[in-house]
């Protein structure tokens, strides 16, 4: 039996455009999912939007749309960045389908027969923003910690949820280290807002009605964050095979704002429905404007990753920012450091190391692979179990420079060997060593350029294997290697004209 991996982001709120903080999410995701696939593990990886609650119901009636036919039309927009941006998701999930509107009911009805749900009253504040609600002494000068907005003071019927209930149970839970919540910083932040202390939760909503309909009740709507966090088990089809198969999720992958949500809430939420808790919260760090800033719709600084995506060659984007941020810090984008990054790392180093390889392969054996073992001096200088480790620690950037240390030395190699000189077994040998080293680096990179890895590898005539089958000496001689066509365009100065999004 295959070990499984069920990985999630945050399904985003499709209130406006995807912005490149999303676009982030989903290619952290994409990179830990096709890492597991190479692996050999059987990976499921959901993501998808999050469409209920009174923010989309704002946005919709801004827009001058019933909410259904808003969503309807901007979740084609986050479909359209998970194709363009290559994500590998194996499901996109809506929380307007009824098969997830049917699974919210089902917990809200669990809990609320286990006798952890009353109904009250909620007087208090609230950011539309960010959904969430907010005691008076959270607040950041009246106004929302997290976006800085005033926030509406609410006063209506609503059920609660007993999640102070709760409170005992996930910190035992987290300080024996059961449940992990990376990086560590995260743990303790949580581990102390959990201590000063925790609040049961107001779960439903009678002041509108867009949202899952409360099963026993219907002038109110669920809380939707008590409708969205349910994506993660209704995405695996709960309570079905799917689900017995993938549950527990062993990563849910989320941005820093969200955190208190998916430990506390989402933890609280799962132990009174008796279902298990996911193994690992995995926290990023926020992309912000290259002066340091949260991207900013009215100052005009969002990045429009499909914009992006159709300027540049994605596969550069992708590794500019696997590369260039430290998983879990923040860091930013721009079009001169990417540039950079393309033109020194992608198009001098790897572009160039496949294009000789194959010109050479080319001009010396009339394209086939030669008889002949990969030497020494090559093999030597990459360090594969140093990259396991670094993909293990989430340390995605550092086994990237790895892999890039790889490529370098392999057109050292050339340099040094000087293959035009040579001729007979020496030669065959030379050519040889680069075309499996080339295998190697193309599978190693799938992950985070898989249209370029593909196109490396169909080049080589050979096929993306396992990461157990990535040692040297797989690529048969005699194979037909096809001539090479350009990997990676040079970015040229004149293209620095920031990318904006267009609003709606
Ligand atoms: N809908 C909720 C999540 C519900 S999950 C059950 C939500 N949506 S969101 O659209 O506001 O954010 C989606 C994800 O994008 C979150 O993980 C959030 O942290 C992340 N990001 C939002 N802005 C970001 C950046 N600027 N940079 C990186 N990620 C950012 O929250």
């Amino acid at each position: 039996m295959r070990k499984t991996f069920y990985i999630t982001t945050a399904i985003d709120y499709p209130s406006s455009e995807p912005h490149l903080g999303h676009a982030y999410e989903k290619l952290c995701a994409d990179v830990l999912a096709r890492w597991h696939r190479l692996l050999g593990d059987d990976v499921f990886f959901l993501t998808g939007t999050d469409e209920h609650g009174q923010k989309i119901l704002k946005a919709a009636k801004r827009n001058g749309l019933k909410p259904q036919e808003f969503v309807d039309k901007k979740a084609e927009k986050f479909k359209e960045l998970c194709k363009k941006w290559n994500i590998s998701n194996d499901r996109f999930i809506r929380t307007t389908e009824p098969g997830h509107v049917k699974v919210a009911q089902e917990i809200f009805k669990k809990i609320f027969d286990r006798g952890e749900i009353y109904l009250g009253k909620y007087s208090g504040y609230y950011c539309t923003e960010c959904e969430t609600f907010y005691l008076e002494k959270d607040l950041d000068n009246g106004k929302c910690p997290v976006h800085g907005k005033p926030c509406e003071i609410l006063s209506e019927e609503s059920y609660f949820f007993k999640m102070s209930k709760y409170k005992e149970k996930i910190l035992e839970y987290i300080k024996e280290n059961q449940l992990s919540i990376w990086p560590k910083g995260k743990k303790e932040e949580i581990k102390n807002r959990l201590e000063s202390e925790l609040r049961d939760l107001s779960v439903s909503r009678s002041s509108f009605d867009w949202g899952v309909p409360v099963p026993i009740n219907k002038h109110h709507v669920q809380y939707v964050w008590m409708d969205a966090l349910l994506n993660y088990i209704s995405g695996v089809d709960y309570p079905n095979e799917k689900f017995e198969k993938y549950w527990p999720a062993d990563v849910h992958l989320i941005g820093k704002d969200i955190l208190w949500h998916h430990t506390v809430i989402w933890w609280s939420i799962l132990l009174s429905a008796g279902i298990p808790l996911p193994k690992t919260v995995l926290v990023h760090g926020f992309i912000n404007t290259a002066s340091g800033e949260k991207m900013s719709k009215s100052k005009g600084t969002v990045i429009n990753p499909l914009k992006l995506a159709e300027k540049y060659n994605v596969d550069s984007v992708r590794y500019f920012l696997m590369r260039e941020i430290p998983f879990g810090e923040d860091g930013f984008f721009s079009e001169q450091a990417l540039k950079k990054r393309n033109n020194d790392e992608l198009a001098n180093e790897l572009g160039n190391l496949v294009n000789r390889t194959l010109s050479m392969l080319e001009r010396f054996n009339g394209g086939k692979i030669p008889s002949a073992r990969t030497e020494p001096a090559l093999t030597e200088k990459l360090n594969l179990k140093k990259i396991k480790k670094h993909m293990r620690a989430f340390e995605f950037h550092l086994a990237l420079s790895e892999i890039m240390g790889f490529v370098k030395a392999c057109n050292a190699f050339v340099n040094e060997r000087e293959p035009w000189k040579k001729q007979g077994k020496e030669l065959d040998g030379i050519l040889y060593s680069l075309a499996d080293s080339l295998r190697v680096i193309a599978t190693l990179l799938w992950p985070f350029m898989p249209a370029s890895s593909e196109k490396m590898l169909e080049q080589l005539g050979c096929w993306k294997q396992g990461l157990g089958e990535c040692e040297f000496n797989l690529l048969k001689a005699g194979t037909q290697t096809k001539k090479a066509g350009i990997l990676f365009e040079k970015i040229e100065a004149e293209e620095r004209k920031t990318i904006k999004t267009s609003m709606h």
